[in-house]
């Protein structure tokens, strides 16, 4: 049997896939679901200062191949997180991965300081989400996005992650790095989906989500080929200085293959969880484990990054 193992920001996983954060993660009864299954974390809702209902329905699609949502970070407010983090980790040995999205510099600082005194095991910053309505996507604000880690720097003590939305030009991804590069960021999840893409349904001449005009963030399959480009690019310009998790269009044991050759130390499930439910994790870490053992790897070690480019 292969191992499947892995150690992300210096916590120990039991195998390299567990779940996104964003599908059914609000609530504490979505997140013993989670905990039961064989995804190997407990990644929570990102959160705000405040609860929030998020934005009117409907605001999630399932597609042919992936999924559309503008789901506007619904959640139940930070401090009920931090008590959930108490709860599961009496009840599960798993890890337990908070996601930080406050709306305002401020309120980021304020829940960092928070979650130091909560019982999970990592925090992942997202700055990446791309339907606050009126809000841009902030991790496409390098200014906000350099001076709102040197200050998360300050006040985190967890293990410290950051999800990033997907970028497209290679000189973005150099700024992006060397902001990285600054601050003490142990690993960075790409991809968040690709935001204000634009689902029509010709039959009822309408678009298939309610906010923002029908434009939201495209998930699944569609964005694969981006995420591990993401995924990539981070990896040839960090190598193993910062940890990679990919995430985006994870559906198979070999996707998650894919990514590992491409850098990455982890997987994470999103649209996939959504659409399959928490059966997705063990068949896909079987699947990994069938796919490595037909290679001939033992770990993921044995292959992780290496993958060919073309003389
Ligand atoms: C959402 O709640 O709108 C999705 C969160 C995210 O994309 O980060």
């Amino acid at each position: 049997m292969a191992d499947i193992s892995a150690e992300l920001a210096g916590i120990k996983f039991e195998t390299c896939v567990f779940n996104a954060a964003g599908p059914k993660d609000v609530t504490l009864d979505e997140l013993e679901v989670i905990a039961k299954s064989s995804s190997s974390a407990i990644t929570m809702k990102s959160c705000t200062l405040e609860p929030r209902q998020g934005n009117p329905e409907p605001r999630y699609y399932d597609l042919p191949e992936g999924s559309i949502n503008s789901m506007g970070l619904p959640n139940l407010g930070y401090k009920e997180y931090i008590r959930f983090t108490h709860l599961l980790k009496s009840k599960y040995k798993k890890p337990i991965v908070a996601s930080i999205s406050g709306l305002k510099f401020e309120d980021n600082i304020t829940i960092f300081n928070a979650f130091n005194e909560s019982n999970t095991d990592i925090i992942e910053f997202n700055p990446g989400s791309p339907n606050t309505i009126g809000k841009p996507t902030m991790g496409y604000d390098f200014e906000y996005l350099d001076n709102s880690l040197r200050e998360i720097a300050k006040v985190c003590k967890k293990p410290l992650g950051i999800k990033l939305p997907p970028y497209f030009d290679f000189v973005h991804f150099e700024q992006v790095a060397e902001i990285i590069k600054r601050h003490k960021v142990l690993y960075i999840c790409s991809i968040n989906s690709i935001g204000n893409a634009l689902v029509v349904d010709p039959e009822r001449e309408s678009v298939v989500i309610k906010p923002k005009g029908g434009f939201g963030g495209l998930g699944g399959k569609y964005i694969k080929y981006t995420s591990l480009a993401n995924v990539r690019k981070f990896y040839e310009l960090l190598g193993d200085r910062v940890q990679l998790v990919g995430c985006g269009g994870v559906y198979s044991g070999t996707d998650a293959f894919e990514f590992i050759l491409a850098g990455a130390t982890a997987i994470q499930l999103g649209t996939v969880y959504m659409q399959e439910g928490p059966s997705c994790f063990k068949r896909i870490q079987n699947e990994l484990m069938a796919y490595m053992k037909n290679k001939g790897y033992e770990s993921i070690e044995d292959f992780r990054g290496q993958l060919k480019t073309i003389d």
